[in-house]
């Protein structure tokens, strides 16, 4: 990790932000600025924000996020360049494989070299394995899949690294901590698909772990160390690049929730740095304000999902000590 101001040794922490609210609403920029050494934007990089059509490429939002981080010293990742969700319309008018390859390359090339010198990490990859992997197939369903099959995250690697060979090359994956038949599956198609690239001298350097726990299941601590462990004996580095916990279903009063989250956090944290310990440490969002929960897994009783770190008026949780104690 980097040295800090104290001369601490510390993990760099950061969370994903929304451009717009961050700089209207002053406690919501405090908060990131009182915070965070890294930021990556929550949009903006995604397909859908930059690619209304084909020919146009929309940099407003990465461009406003990036100039906000460069003025505070801050780093910013850059979230995503090859991804299933999150896409335009116009992609599914890409009908052969010769297509889908020059429009991803144009996109990297376009992006990245844009963004040069100034965004050198990538999820270059995000969320390539299925959700209920097979033998026949364990890579997720996208308009690249379809057209390259999983040569495509060779080719988004190879791309992102001949036009940044600077840039730290991520592939970015989730649902590898439950104590399930589903998490050890895609553990198992994840290491699979790693140690193909590897032998085929793939450009790549860190794995991301998004962490979007779920509050009710505890962490397969074991079945996680064993699979970080793995990674870096691989040669990996490791970053948590989204943790949030999931509380839809977790029953309870609010400090009694509070607790769990944070022990959920503390848990998937502390299996993973018995392998290897993280070089950086991002939530998915920074305050239950500002978060997607919400949106996608909303609760039953009416109550205000609690994810982050810091709850609506930007006020510290259990969960904020947790990754404070870890980094
Ligand atoms: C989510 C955003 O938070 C939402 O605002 C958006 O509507 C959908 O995408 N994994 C990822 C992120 O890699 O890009 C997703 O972000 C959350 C799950």
């Amino acid at each position: 990790g980097a040295v800090a101001q104290t001369g601490r040794t510390t993990i760099p922490y950061g969370a994903a932000i929304r451009i717009d609210p961050m700089l209207e609403e002053p406690d919501y920029r405090k908060a990131v600025l009182d915070y965070c050494q890294v930021v990556v934007g929550e949009g903006g990089l995604k397909w859908i924000d930059l690619r209304p059509d084909r020919d146009s490429f929309v940099f407003d939002q990465p461009d406003r996020l990036l100039a906000f981080a460069e003025e505070h010293g801050l780093e910013m990742r850059g979230h995503t360049l090859a991804w299933y969700a999150a896409m335009p319309d116009w992609v599914e008018t890409i009908a052969s494989a010769e297509e889908a390859r020059t429009e991803l390359v144009r996109h990297i090339e376009t992006v990245v070299g844009r963004y040069k010198g100034r965004i050198s990490s990538w999820d270059v990859v995000n969320e390539p394995i299925a959700d209920h992997p097979t033998r026949e197939a364990p890579i997720r369903d996208s308009v690249w899949q379809r057209h390259l099959g999983k040569d495509y995250i060779e080719l988004a690697l190879r791309t992102t690294a001949k036009v940044n060979p600077d840039a730290r090359l991520v592939i970015n994956d989730f649902d590898f901590e439950q104590p399930t038949d589903k998490a050890r599956a895609r553990r198992k198609a994840f290491l699979d698909l790693i140690r193909e690239l590897k032998a085929r001298d793939v450009p790549l350097h860190a794995i991301g772990l998004q962490g979007h726990l779920q509050g009710e299941i505890a962490i397969d601590k074991s079945g996680l160390t064993a699979f970080v462990a793995e990674l870096a004996s691989m040669d990996l580095a490791i970053m948590v690049t989204e943790l949030d916990i999931i509380d839809n279903l977790l029953p309870g009063p609010e400090i009694e929730r509070d607790g769990i989250i944070a022990q959920r956090a503390k848990d998937f944290l502390d299996a993973i740095g018995a392998a290897k310990r993280p070089e950086a440490v991002l939530t998915w969002g920074i305050s239950d304000r500002h978060t997607w929960v919400p949106i996608w897994f909303s609760r039953d009783d009416g109550m205000p999902n609690r994810p982050l770190p810091l709850d609506a008026d930007f006020r510290p949780k259990p969960l904020m000590q947790v990754i404070q104690d870890f980094c």
